[in-house]
C-alpha cells in the first residue's frame, strides 16, 4: 500500500518560499511512490489552546468546534509529516504554533498516560522545513527545539530539517534551488525504508 505523507504549511503566504520548499518535499515523496496531501493552516481556523486541562483526563482535546479536527484526523493515519514554517520572531509562525499547542493532548497521552501510539510498528517520520529572512546561522535553532518537541509529543521520529536562510537576499535564486533539491531528496527519503 502507498505510504501517506501529510504536508502542513504554516506560512500565511501560500505561494512563498516556505510553500515552494514544502511542495518540493511532497514532490520527492510522490516520486518515491507516496500519496501526499497538503493543508495550509492559513486557510483553516485553529483556536489557541486555552489550557482547560481537560485533555489531562482522557488525552483528547475537548475543543471540537474548529478546524483542528482536520489535523487530528490525519496525525495517526499518515506515515510521515512535513511541517513547513517561516521564522517569525525567532520561532515558528503563529499559525504553526497554535496548531502545535493544540497537540497538548498527544503530549498528555505520551508523557502522562505513558501510552505509545505505535507499539510494535514504525513510528511516522517528521521533517521540518523553514525559511528565514536573516543570514545568521543560529536563526533556526529556537524553532528547531519547538518542532522537535512537537514531533516527540505526537510520537513521530524526527527526520531532520531543510532550512533556507537570508530569503531577503537579491541573489536568493541559486541557494533556493539547492534548498529545493534538498527538500526533494528529504521528501523522497521519508518514504524509503
Ligand atoms: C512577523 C514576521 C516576523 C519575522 N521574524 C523574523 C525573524 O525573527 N528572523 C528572521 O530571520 N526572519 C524573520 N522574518 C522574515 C521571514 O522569516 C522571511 O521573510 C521568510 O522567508 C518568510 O517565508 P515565506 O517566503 O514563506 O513567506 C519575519 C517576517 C515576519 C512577517
Amino acid at each position: 500500500m502507498a505510504k501517506k505523507v501529510l504536508g502542513i504549511l504554516g506560512s500565511p503566504r501560500l505561494e512563498g518560499n516556505t510553500a515552494d520548499l514544502l511542495e518540493a518535499a511532497l514532490e520527492g515523496a510522490r516520486s518515491a511512490g507516496a500519496k501526499t496531501e497538503r493543508l495550509a493552516l492559513a486557510r483553516l481556523s485553529i483556536d489557541a489552546c486555552i489550557e482547560c486541562r481537560r485533555c489531562d483526563m482522557n488525552a483528547e482535546c475537548a475543543v471540537k468546534t474548529d478546524d483542528m479536527q482536520e489535523i487530528y484526523s490525519r496525525i495517526r493515519k499518515v506515515d510521515a509529516m512535513v511541517l513547513a514554517s517561516p521564522i517569525f520572531f525567532m520561532s515558528v509562525s503563529a499559525q504553526t504554533k497554535a496548531m502545535i499547542d493544540r497537540c497538548q493532548s498527544y503530549w498528555v497521552e505520551r508523557y502522562i498516560h505513558r501510552r505509545r501510539a505505535y507499539e510494535g510498528r514504525e513510528r511516522p517520520k517528521g521533517l521540518f522545513v523553514a525559511c528565514a529572512g536573516s543570514s545568521r546561522e543560529m536563526i533556526f535553532d529556537p524553532a528547531k527545539h519547538v518542532v522537535k518537541a512537537f514531533f516527540a509529543a505526537i510520537d513521530y521520529q524526527y527526520a531532520g530539517e531543510v532550512l533556507l536562510g537570508f530569503t531577503d537576499d537579491p541573489d536568493l535564486a541559486p541557494r533556493k534551488e539547492t534548498a529545493i533539491e534538498q527538500a526533494r531528496l528529504a521528501g523522497e527519503s521519508l518514504v524509503g525504508p
